[in-house]
C-alpha cells in the first residue's frame, strides 16, 4: 500500500466528500450522502447522491464518485470515505460495496465519517467477506 505521505491527506478526502454532500440531491429521504474516492495516482474524485421521485432510480453517492473516476481514465480504488449525518455509521449499501470491491484491493481502507471527522475505517474484504469479484469471472 502507498504511505500516507504519497498517497494525499484524509482531510482532503474528507473536505471533498462534505463538499459534494453539501450539493447531493436528496430532497425524498433527506438524507444526503457524500463520497470521495483516491486512486493510486493521488486523482479525487468525489459524488453526492442523486434521488429521483421515481424511488428505485436514485443514484448512491459511491456509484457517483466511481462514474467520475471511470469517466477520467481510472480504474482503481485506493481508499474510499463516506459521509452522512445521524448517530449511526454511514457505512456503504450492499450494492456499494459490491462496487467499490470492483476497483478496489482487499486491503483498501473504507472511511466512514460524520459531520465531525472520520469515525470509523474497515478494510474493503472485512465490509463484503466471501465475495464475487472480479476474478471470478477470469479477469
Ligand atoms: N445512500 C448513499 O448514497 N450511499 C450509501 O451507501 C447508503 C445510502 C443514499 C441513498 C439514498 O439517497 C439515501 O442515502 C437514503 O438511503
Amino acid at each position: 500500500m502507498l504511505s500516507r505521505a504519497i498517497m494525499g491527506s484524509l482531510e482532503e478526502l474528507f473536505e471533498a466528500a462534505a463538499a459534494a454532500r453539501s450539493r447531493a440531491y436528496a430532497p425524498y429521504s433527506r438524507f444526503p450522502v457524500g463520497a470521495a474516492l483516491r486512486t493510486p495516482s493521488g486523482a479525487v474524485f468525489a459524488g453526492a447522491n442523486v434521488e429521483n421521485a421515481a424511488f428505485p432510480v436514485g443514484i448512491c453517492a459511491e456509484a457517483g464518485a466511481i462514474s467520475a473516476m471511470i469517466a477520467a481514465g481510472e480504474q482503481e480504488i485506493a481508499e474510499i470515505l463516506i459521509i452522512g449525518e445521524g448517530n449511526a455509521l454511514v457505512t456503504p449499501c450492499g450494492a456499494c460495496r459490491q462496487r467499490i470491491l470492483e476497483f478496489a484491493a482487499p486491503d483498501a481502507k473504507v472511511f466512514v465519517a460524520g459531520p465531525e471527522g472520520v469515525r470509523a475505517s474497515f478494510a474493503m474484504a472485512s465490509l463484503l467477506p466471501e465475495a464475487f469479484g472480479p476474478s471470478m469471472t477470469g479477469r
